[in-house]
């Protein structure tokens, strides 16, 4: 049984969720990761350093005794947010990134920004105090093709953000396109980006396949194959630029088989598992630490974790349904084999 020792890695975009559904899915990321970059579209979001210090809370009362694990809490972007109040929350250490999500673009972002211009003050400080800003990249203009709502977000938005904020540290989260690939690759320092492990394991026809397959749904939706081979080329491919961002968002099993089914995939429970699965297939194992543990904390300027866990190559079923507090969640990966496993011995302090 061969073994794939390396640094606990950290996720740098998660939903954990609130209530009964944080306590039941808190624990899938908590026993795989040592930090996350925890998504702050509630309802109501998190956009004030109260409400972000009391979500934290309940976050850390969630888990298990015995885990180890520190979430990094996230504001939500408003048209009428305050900067002053950014400034105090990353000063404090309760706020350690900004999330822009064009208002009405995916799950709870009703209250999101709908210009860019109504947010330069906030944008301003974060460049100044050198706070990141994490970005849901795509247009909400319904003229747009779904397909192409990343690709049109990056020259309608991002080129002139990068062009306006030379300084400013830029996380375009969860890319799906060949076009995102490039442009962060080419793209100052500054400019990273997320990938998700199921961005990097299917194209679109998984959402079609025989029938229409909601647990595929996501956004941004899956691409073309040609999208999905250049996201596999770029997190393979030792740029310190792409990191690992799970995007786990989990929704009850009616939630997503419906006439109009929720966004999103809960991949919390088998992420590091599926991600070695993708890196193997590639060749690349010798690239996955870097990847999970490596380049996250560096473009954060956080420090790297200490500790070691072990993948052993020792073949597990991922479950059709996971239970949640009560709640039933299909899976990414449901019913499928996965190669490598996770030593539980290891991710648990
Ligand atoms: C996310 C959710 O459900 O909160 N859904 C998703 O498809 N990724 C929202 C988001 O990150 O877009
Ligand atoms: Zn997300």
């Amino acid at each position: 049984m061969s073994t794939f020792v390396m640094r606990r890695p950290d996720d740098w975009h998660v939903h954990l969720r609130d209530g009964a559904m944080l306590a039941g899915v808190v624990n899938f990321t908590a026993r795989q990761f040592a930090r996350a970059i925890v998504m702050p579209n509630l309802n109501p979001p998190v956009t004030t350093v109260a409400d972000a210090e009391a979500y934290r809370s309940r976050i850390l009362a969630a888990l298990e005794p015995g885990l180890s694990f520190k979430p990094l809490m996230t504001c939500y972007l408003t048209d009428g947010i305050d900067a002053a109040e950014i400034e105090r929350g990353f000063a404090a250490g309760v706020f350690t990134a900004c999330k822009l999500y064009p208002a009405h673009a995916t799950t709870n972002s009703s209250h999101g920004v709908t210009d860019i211009k109504n947010i330069h003050g906030a944008l301003d400080t974060m460049q100044r105090i050198g706070m990141p800003l994490l970005l849901h990249g795509e247009v909400t203009d319904k003229h747009v093709d779904i397909f192409d709502r990343e690709a049109v977000f990056i020259d309608r938005i991002l080129s002139k953000l990068v062009r306006d904020f030379p300084a400013l540290k830029i996380v375009l989260e969860h890319i799906t396109t060949e076009e995102a690939a490039n442009f962060v690759a080419e793209g100052p320092a500054t400019l990273a980006a997320t990938i998700t492990p199921h961005h990097l394991d299917y194209n679109r026809n998984a959402m079609f396949d025989g029938g229409i397959r909601p647990h595929f749904y996501c956004l941004p939706v899956a691409k073309r194959e040609h999208h999905r081979l250049a996201l596999r080329k770029a997190a393979t491919s030792g740029s310190a630029k792409f990191f690992l961002g799970t995007d786990s968002a989990p929704h009850a099993v009616g939630a997503k088989e419906t006439a109009c089914g929720c966004a999103g995939v809960f991949c919390a429970p088998h992420a590091l598992e599926a991600y070695a699965k993708v890196f193997d297939e590639e060749g690349a194992m010798d690239r996955f630490e870097a990847f999970a543990s490596e380049n996250g904390p560096r473009f954060y300027g956080l420090p790297l974790n200490e500790e070691r866990i072990t993948l052993t190559r020792d073949a597990q079923s991922v479950p059709d349904r996971i239970s949640a507090g009560g709640t039933e969640i299909v899976p990414f990966h449901a019913g499928a084999t996965l190669a490598w496993r996770l030593q539980p011995s290891n991710a648990a302090r």
